[in-house]
């Protein structure tokens, strides 16, 4: 990015907002793209004009035809222009959208000028690429309705890639469920970001989500509640293809997490038989954690683990899954130890990845396993296995901790988080004997305790979820919280559009 430069929003706005502001001073760049491009050159041409001629042009590539299909769909509407989609070479007052074989990862170049707008990039890239050209337009761009305005988008050139290749949020459907719908949404506050992960945090003491079939009482009964009493819910099997599949169309990974030994209360009202909780089972709706605990010296918990791991392998086209592991008092560390150790070898056997809570780093992992620091310090204990890191340190990146004394929503017990503290921290450095290369990235956490519905979650999420999408795509050299706290201002306008619900700081400058 290029140095010294901060932006206020762009310059043209379609009627319903504000109009267009005056040509920026010299030395000001007029934009407001979060997270910020790595590399970002404002040009002095004349802006390109979106208008009843524009069309949409791609290789014969059907990735870039469908993410050409969701501009024209984000486009038509607004604009109400006819916005084709064309394959082959375009003509002038075209987007090119185009696959480039020497693109690696979700890197993506876009150039604009007065006659034409060009991505190219990955697949991947194009569609990140992409997100940065919508956030180059008014606002209302995002409007469902047809609004009259110019539609322009500032000459410029862009060269860009992710600082870390693991950019997450984990949503907690167990101790509130999330429809399907809901998570859709999410996703698209993923995807409007640059997030690729999405972690689902799908059991834990007061739900179970997914439909196993070979051992339908898990969702059956362990699904039938969540905190506060109410009916819950789960995923069957179809549910969460349908999920794979919308977050896959985004480049969005879908991370299953089954959270054990501890966590494990609604499956254990399936199985009781398995339990070794200082509680008997039952339908828990409370909000206390660690007295549950599946019984690791019983030969039928691991017959268990492997039928739920088998059957979500094979509806996870990506290649990991979170066994939690947080948490567990009930068992001793020896024990502790030779379940992670059996249950990843058990996640390997099926193909995956495992990933777990920092607490699993007690265990001799592989050096494909993740690990996930989130209270301490002990992950630092997977280095020596050559495991790497997700960050996700409570103080920075629980997203469902409170702003202030004041926020309703959201726990307290990692401290108050601001939009500044959610910003203002560097993932290669926040932990000692963590560099930048033990990790991958980093994920920001919304547990669900106390939220009920989407619209709260977003406002947990909003606007911290893109401070920490900045944290994880651009580069620590080109991050400045004054330049952050403008650029996310404008947004609100288009979560506004979109019907986002947000949080308003009183850091930001709204
Ligand atoms: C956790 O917050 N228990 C991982």
């Amino acid at each position: 990015m290029a140095a010294g430069i901060l932006l206020v929003s762009i310059a043209v706005t379609g009627s319903a907002g504000a109009q267009s502001t005056a040509a920026p001073a010299a030395g000001a760049m007029a934009h407001s793209i979060v997270p910020a491009p790595a590399s970002l050159t404002m040009n002095a041409g004349a802006p390109f004009r979106l208008d009843s001629t524009s069309s949409i042009v791609v290789d014969n590539n059907a990735e870039a035809a469908r993410t050409a299909e969701m501009l024209a769909a984000l486009l038509r509407s607004s604009t109400g222009y006819a916005i084709p989609v064309l394959t082959g070479s375009g003509k002038a007052g075209a987007i090119a959208l185009r696959v480039s074989a020497a693109a690696t990862g979700e890197e993506y170049q876009l150039s604009v000028t007065r006659d034409s707008v060009r991505i190219s990039g990955t697949a991947a890239g194009i569609f990140r690429g992409m997100q940065t050209l919508r956030q180059l337009l008014p606002p209302a761009i995002e409007s469902d309705m047809l609004l009259g305005g110019t539609w322009t988008i500032p000459a410029l050139t862009i060269d860009d890639r992710p600082r870390f290749s693991w950019r997450g949020a984990m949503l907690d459907v167990s101790r509130h469920f999330f429809t399907v719908d809901e998570v859709k949404q999410f996703i698209d506050l993923l995807a409007l970001y640059k997030l690729n992960v999405l972690h689902l945090h799908l059991s834990d003491d007061q739900g179970w989500r997914i439909e196993i079939k070979s051992r339908p009482r898990l969702a059956a009964m362990g699904g039938a509640t969540q905190v506060g009493g109410g009916p819950g819910g789960f995923y069957t099997q179809a549910d969460y293809a349908e999920i794979v599949r919308y977050a896959r169309e985004r480049y969005v990974t879908i991370v299953p997490e089954i959270d054990m030994p501890a966590h494990s209360n609604a499956a254990l009202v399936a199985y009781p038989e398995l339990s070794c909780s200082r509680r008997a089972p039952a339908l828990y709706t409370g909000t206390e954690v660690g007295w549950s605990a599946l019984c690791h010296d019983n030969e039928q918990t691991y017959a268990l683990i492997d039928d739920v791991v088998r059957e979500l392998a094979a509806i996870t086209p990506g290649p990991y899954i979170h066994i939690g592991g947080d948490e567990v008092e009930v068992l001793t560390h020896d024990e502790y130890v030779r379940f992670v150790e059996r249950v990843q070898d058990i996640v390997a056997r099926h193909g995956k990845q495992m990933i777990g809570w920092e607490e699993i780093a007690k265990a001799r992992l592989r050096s494909t396993t993740l690990v996930q620091p989130w209270k301490g310090d002990s992950g630092v204990l997977a280095l020596k296995y050559g495991a790497k890191l997700i960050m996700s340190p409570a103080k920075r990146a629980y997203l469902d901790m409170k702003y202030t004394n004041a926020t309703e929503l959201g726990l307290a017990w990692a401290g108050l988080i601001e939009v500044a503290d959610a910003y203002n921290w560097d993932p290669a450095t926040f932990q000692a004997g963590v560099t930048e290369r033990d990790i991958v990235g980093v994920e920001g956490p919304i547990w669900s305790e106390t939220l009920r519905n989407i619209t709260a979650v977003q406002y947990l999420a909003i606007p911290r979820l893109p401070a920490l999408a900045e944290v994880g795509w651009t580069p620590q050299s080109g991050r400045q919280w004054e330049s952050f706290r403008l650029r996310i201002a404008a947004h609100a306008p288009r979560w506004n559009y979109l019907g986002v619900n947000y949080y308003r700081s009183p850091q930001i400058p709204w």
